[in-house]
């Protein structure tokens, strides 16, 4: 565990040392929670929504995007359920003063417990080697028994607390685990009590109740509310999906975990529109569509799960998570929701016009269902960073060195071109000349300030695959040296195949094959 927070710190350095990302206001002392991202975080981010984008859009030839604007007419959210709805249950410390979610305290709790089962497991797995039954040890070890019945009733209360917007059930399972303010000790808490997380502001030219807008908390109201636009300007076909990037706002009360857990933060989204029926057909489908989508890029299989919701969101009728196993454990990555026709309903109701399709095979008008695959920007980045950082030994005792293995279709700069010297017209010249072809291709950069060991070791640092450096030998026979980030080889290549090759590995067309 301690290595773990050690590992997940690093992380956070490693991001502002090279320049990834920022605190938000940090002049200020930084707002909580929001965050910027510098140069090399907006190319990654970029790279990461792109890949999103085409797999989605351009892939399908019945799935289009839009660009909806931030702020809705604010019926919208009373019609999507946010206003009622999107709550999170509230616990004040009386003694600290701090806040916390009540549901997050107890998840807390249970991770405890979760602990102890794995390293009772661990020290079985030592005591007994290579023949060790991890299912049976589980099932049969009075100890371990006794910790999963404990995990499993606090499961099930909060489980029916949570979807029975029960406060006092809550309060009561704070109360009965002893659970206390995780930095103060302290007991006294206040009663759990409902905490909308959409953040309001007020519309200029209207007083009151009725100019007050939110900032929208999920991208996919825009979606919902343009459907039969986008269905009639593109003339889709049910099943059709409309994808959409873009920022959404979050009034958490519990902000940590770095970008994890954010108040502004970014959304890719897509609401694939079936007809009603057909969703568990579409749930599955999306399910293993989106799941392939991450192990294309090279995420080991143990590090990505499914799970199951025990409790689910207000327009659900079938949820999970794919989750990511980040330093700080397994976390929500990404949400695939079978909204059933909630949202166009509600929408359909409140607006008072129909939002039907006529399905011209059936011959028959019908509000569609919706199977959603929804996608933080930011957790998917903290996922790849998370993944591709490692500090490792250098071969030939030079050192270690921190390295980006970021798959090569997300690095942010994708070759660094280094005169082997500086201050050798010629050498500067060819290396030059090179820089200006290949940023007709993909992002790469010029660097001649330092030695060639520590320009290595920055490209490293920043995930770029490819250093090409140009040496007196360059200027004979028109070669140069090509280092691949990950192996450490170093080859001889000419000039004239230097866009190739770097094409071939950073192409995100390798990651749809
Ligand atoms: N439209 C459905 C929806 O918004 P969600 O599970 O609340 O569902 C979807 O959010 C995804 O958005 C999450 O899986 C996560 O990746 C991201 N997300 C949600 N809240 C976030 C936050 N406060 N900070 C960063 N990312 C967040």
């Amino acid at each position: 565990m301690a290595q773990q927070t050690d590992l997940f710190k690093n992380l956070i350095a490693h991001c502002k040392e090279y320049g990834f990302i920022f605190q938000s206001s940090e002049v200020y002392d930084g707002l909580s929670a929001v965050y910027d991202y510098g140069p090399y975080g907006v190319e990654l981010k970029n790279n990461i929504k792109s890949y999103w984008w085409s797999s989605m859009v351009q892939m399908h030839d019945n799935i289009v995007g839009i660009d909806a604007a931030i702020f809705m007419h604010p019926k919208t959210w009373k019609a999507s359920g946010h206003v009622d709805a999107f709550n999170d249950p509230l616990i004040d410390n009386k003694d600290s003063k701090k806040r916390y979610r009540a549901d997050v305290l107890i998840e807390e709790q249970m991770e405890k417990i979760e602990a102890k089962i794995d390293k009772e497991i661990e020290k079985a797995r030592k005591r007994f080697g290579d023949g060790f039954d991890e299912a049976m040890y589980r099932t049969t070890n009075p100890r371990v028994m006794g910790y999963v019945e404990a995990f499993e009733a606090i499961r099930t209360r909060l489980a029916a607390a949570m979807t029975n917007g029960d406060m006092a059930e809550l309060k009561q399972i704070i109360e009965d685990l002893e659970i206390a303010d995780p930095e103060s000790g302290s007991r006294n808490w206040t009663d759990v009590r409902q905490f909308n997380l959409m953040f309001s502001t007020q519309l200029g030219n209207i007083a009151g109740e009725e100019g007050k807008l939110y900032l929208r908390p999920e991208t996919a109201q825009g979606i919902f509310v343009n459907f039969l636009n986008v269905q009639k300007t593109t003339r889709q076909k049910i099943p059709f999906g409309i994808a959409q990037i873009g920022k959404a706002f979050r009034n958490e009360i519990v902000a940590r975990q770095f970008i994890f857990r954010m108040r502004e933060f970014e959304q890719m989204e897509m609401q694939f529109f079936i007809r009603p029926g057909d969703q568990k057909h579409w749930y599955d489908y999306w399910k293993q569509a989106r799941m392939k989508w991450h192990l294309a890029l090279g995420t080991p299989q143990s590090k990505l799960r499914f799970h199951d919701h025990d409790n689910l969101a207000h327009y659900a009728d079938a949820a999970v998570d794919v989750q990511f196993e980040f330093p700080f454990g397994f976390k929500e990555l990404e949400g695939i929701h079978s909204r059933t026709d909630f949202d166009l309903g509600n929408h359909q109701e409140l607006s008072g016009k129909k939002l039907q399709y006529f399905d011209p095979e059936l011959q028959e008008s019908y509000v569609p269902y919706v199977v959603e695959t929804s996608i933080g920007v930011d957790r998917m980045f903290l996922a790849m960073m998370s993944n591709a950082l490692v500090e490792e030994e250098v071969p030939g005792g030079e050192g270690s060195r921190a390295v980006l293995k970021l798959h090569p279709a997300l690095a942010p700069v994708k070759c660094a071109i280094l005169p082997l010297k500086r201050n050798e017209e010629r050498i500067v010249k060819v290396a030059q000349d090179i820089f200006h072809k290949l940023k007709l291709s993909f992002n790469v950069q010029y660097d001649d300030t330092g030695s060639i060991g520590k320009l290595y070791r920055r490209q490293d640092a920043i995930g770029t695959p490819f250093c090409v450096t140009v040496d007196f030998d360059s200027l004979e026979d028109n070669t140069v040296t090509l280092r691949d980030r990950d192996t450490l080889q170093q080859e001889r290549v000419h000039i004239s195949q230097l866009e190739g090759i770097i094409r071939e590995r950073v192409d995100m067309k390798q990651l749809f094959v």
